[in-house]
């Protein structure tokens, strides 16, 4: 896929992204790479992350992994200390991107499982953001540094099997807000992307195993998977000047996945039964007097 940004939107910027070896958050290290910046890509797993840098170098990119768990201070501190030592003081761009979960009924996720997600999600996210801002205040980015919270849309009323990361992305959403509004003084804007069903990642074979049609007539938008490149332009179009006002927000993308209902009449049946309910049987027309057209029908649901 063809990048609709410059080449070097991000030249001169340097940039961490946890959970950033793999899946989507190597996507996004992908591209903000290939638009100049320099990275960090942080990972629990030693040679995930060395594939992911060598992966990265033989496209030109400048990165380093940087190996922990944003569930440790000190990693996180660490990470930003060895960006530091090799590119300087600053830091332009932070992605939250580390993330855990998995399936499990509320009765039989242990009370450590629940911790460990929010962990994790939410408060890896507050662990990495603090040990990033003092270097995300000396950023020179005119349009500000930029933190992006990669969040969910499961926490929008409930998702099935998952309380445990329901429960931590709507922490997520809520340090994207407070964030926001506490640090936009030092010119750190704070905003989240939320993903919905992203073809060909860890998400769909843990939380949908076999079900990928089903999930696909969910999703108004053509009825398709989102591809890890969407998630990775919305976050270079956060990190850009064009996101410039944008603070606090957490932009959803997935095809309007997470407000699908099913629709109780097909479309070309809607103006004759409506007409019919209210006592008018005569057929209705469309605003150029022709019959509303048939839609495709994709799904049963
Ligand atoms: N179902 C129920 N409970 C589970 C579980 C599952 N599939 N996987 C882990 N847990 C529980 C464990 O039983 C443990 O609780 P316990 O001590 O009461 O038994 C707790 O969660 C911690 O598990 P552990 O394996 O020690 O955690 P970890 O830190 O090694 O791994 C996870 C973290 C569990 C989130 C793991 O799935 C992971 O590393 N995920 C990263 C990748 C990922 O999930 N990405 C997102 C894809 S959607």
């Amino acid at each position: 896929m063809e990048s609709p940004f410059k080449s070097d939107i991000l030249k001169g910027r340097v940039a961490l992204v946890t959970g950033g070896s793999s899946g989507i958050g190597f996507e996004i290290a992908r591209q903000l790479g290939l638009h100049g910046a320099r990275l960090g890509i942080s990972g629990r797993r030693q040679d995930v992350l060395d594939a992911a840098v060598a992966a990265l170098k033989a496209e030109g990119v400048t990165a380093m992994g940087l190996q922990g768990d944003v569930r440790s201070s000190d990693a996180c501190e660490g990470w930003v200390a060895a960006l530091g030592a090799a590119w300087g003081p600053a830091l332009d761009v932070l992605v939250n991107c580390a993330a855990g979960n998995f399936l499990a009924t509320s009765e039989e996720l242990s009370v450590n499982g629940f911790k460990t997600v929010m962990e994790i999600d939410a408060v890896g996210t507050f662990t990495m953001s603090r040990a990033a801002f003092p270097a995300l205040k000396q950023s020179t980015c005119r349009h500000g540094a930029c933190i992006t919270n990669i969040s969910a849309t499961l926490q929008y009323g409930a998702t099935w099997w998952q309380a445990h990361a329901s429960a931590a992305k709507s922490a997520v959403d809520s340090l994207t807000r407070s964030l926001a509004l506490e640090w936009g003084e030092f010119n750190v804007r704070v905003n989240g992307v939320a993903p919905g069903p992203i073809d060909g990642t860890a998400g769909m074979t843990k939380l949908a195993p076999g079900a990928k049609e089903l999930v696909q007539s969910t999703i108004p938008l053509r009825g398709e998977m989102g591809r890890k490149w969407d998630i990775a332009m919305m976050c270079l179009f956060l990190a850009s000047p064009a996101a410039a006002f944008v603070s606090g927000d957490t932009l959803v993308v997935d095809g309007a996945n997470w407000m699908w209902k099913p629709r109780l009449v097909e479309r070309g049946q809607v103006s004759r039964a409506s007409r019919n309910v209210e006592g008018k049987s005569r057929a209705v027309g469309t605003a150029a007097g022709q019959a509303a057209p048939a839609a495709k029908p994709r799904s049963k649901l």
